[in-house]
């Protein structure tokens, strides 16, 4: 089989990484790709929103699965183009997408399903958004309802913080017209958890649990980013709690979804709090977590290339997923700066010697090749990513392999899993 995975982050080397060790895989495209997918795919330099040469591609080239990375393709219907040329593809169309896409929607289901999330108003003028705020005595958190390259999320303490976020969503229009709606929630206490969950339309199968760190420093602190390292499985999804996630919110909203003429297929990513009152939804994204991704789908021992084809031809519930019971971790090492602005074209020094670590990769992130170097290309650089017999391990040899890989304004958290192991040792 011949697939193309589309995108070009750390989880679009995962995604290639895991099919290209599928038996029955031999020929892995990625559109862009990064420095790493290089060495374990053929990349083919295109742009991600640009469908017709997609399409050109997966023609072209004989492609018999294209897997899709991020959300904004699939958002903008490239499931559903891809379907109407006759080419398989693994995500949900954009109508399913829009959960992701669309805030406001995904609160509006939420409440008819009666989904346990942080309780909202949604606005789409900006004095009436302000006058709400400045009536709230605690924090609110304010989203763009668009979507935002992750980065559309404002947690604000008091009303003027949120007086703030609502000016530079709505009025400075950072986001574009992605602002031009928001949703004001509730802030919710506790820790956060993100279940991952292949769904074929109908049948809803969870993946093993992770923990993702969105503040870019350690302790949580400073502004959110994309992630800056994960770990799976996550202590904090007890059985209890997994089970409360399939029966309290992804069943619902997978119901909800379909009964709206949107049913879902590919894979959705419950973002939870766990709070003193049970789980609750921050958000749903219509596609893997990145970098929980690099932790969930290491442990994966089953064939990546036979899930995603069963759930793309709606007969998952025939399948068993088989996991490597050792916990993993993946650190990320960003470019210094991120998420605000930062230098790229860095050399990447030790990805040779970090290769030859046990139970470590390297995934690649924002990289690029040049001749034989990688040099950064990203914010996000690398996701090291390491198994262990438990998570102190786990950590203790991905920050073994982060100390072998220098590049210059190398940045990264040196607490990832730490709330795991802290669980571990109480619990
Ligand atoms: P989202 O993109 O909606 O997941 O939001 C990004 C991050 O903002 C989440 O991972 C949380 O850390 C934080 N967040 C979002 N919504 C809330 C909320 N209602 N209460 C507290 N934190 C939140
Ligand atoms: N790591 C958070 C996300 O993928 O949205």
């Amino acid at each position: 089989m011949r697939v193309m995975v589309i995108g070009g982050g750390g989880r679009e080397h995962t995604l290639a990484y895991g099919l290209a060790r599928s038996k029955r895989v031999n020929e892995v495209i990625c559109v862009p790709g990064n420095a790493g997918t290089a060495a374990i795919a053929e990349n083919i330099d295109a742009k991600v929103d640009d469908h017709d040469a997609l399409v050109a591609i997966a023609r072209d080239r004989g492609v018999d699965l294209t897997v899709v990375g991020p959300e904004a393709p699939l958002c903008a219907g490239i499931v559903d183009r891809f379907k109407q040329e006759g080419l398989r593809i693994f995500g949900p169309s954009a109508a399913a997408a829009r959960l992701e896409g669309d805030k406001a929607y995904a609160k509006h289901l939420m409440n008819i399903a009666k989904i346990p999330t942080a309780e909202a108003r949604i606005f789409d003028r900006f004095d009436a958004a302000k006058e709400y705020v400045a009536t709230r005595e605690t924090g609110v958190v304010v989203k763009a309802s668009g979507l935002a390259a992750g980065k559309g999320v404002y947690v604000c303490d008091d009303p003027a913080d949120a007086l703030r976020a609502l000016e530079s969503i709505m009025v400075e229009r950072v986001f574009g017209d992605a602002g031009s709606v928001v949703v004001v929630e509730e802030l919710l206490k506790g820790q956060e958890l993100s279940v991952l969950a292949l769904v074929d339309g109908q049948t809803i199968y969870m993946l093993e649990s992770s923990q993702d760190h969105k503040p870019i420093g350690d302790g949580d602190t400073g502004p959110n980013t994309g992630g800056m390292g994960a770990y799976s499985p996550a202590p904090i999804a007890t059985p209890e709690v997994m089970s409360k996630v399939e029966r309290e919110v992804l069943v619902p909203i997978v119901d909800a979804l379909r009964n709206d003429g949107a049913p879902y297929c590919g894979v959705l990513y419950a973002g939870l709090m766990i709070t003193a009152a049970g789980p609750k939804v921050l958000e749903f994204n219509c596609r893997f977590g990145d970098p929980e991704a690099q932790a969930v789908l290491f442990r994966l021992e089953s064939d990546l290339f036979d899930l995603l084809e069963v759930v793309v031809e709606g007969r998952l519930a025939e399948v068993e997923l088989r996991w490597n019971p050792k916990p993993a971790v993946c650190v990320v090492m960003a470019s210094d700066g991120y998420p605000g602005s930062y230098e790229s074209g860095k050399v990447i020094d030790g990805l040779d010697r970090a290769s030859t670590l046990e139970d470590v990769y390297v995934f690649h992130a924002g990289t690029k090749k040049l001749e034989h170097l990688a040099l950064s290309s990203g914010g996000r650089v690398l996701g090291v990513t390491a198994l262990g017999s438990d998570i102190a391990d786990a950590k203790q040899r991905a920050y073994t392999a982060v100390e072998t890989i220098d590049f210059e304004n190398k940045c990264y958290r040196c607490d990832i899993a730490d709330k795991a192991i802290k669980a571990g040792a109480l619990g």
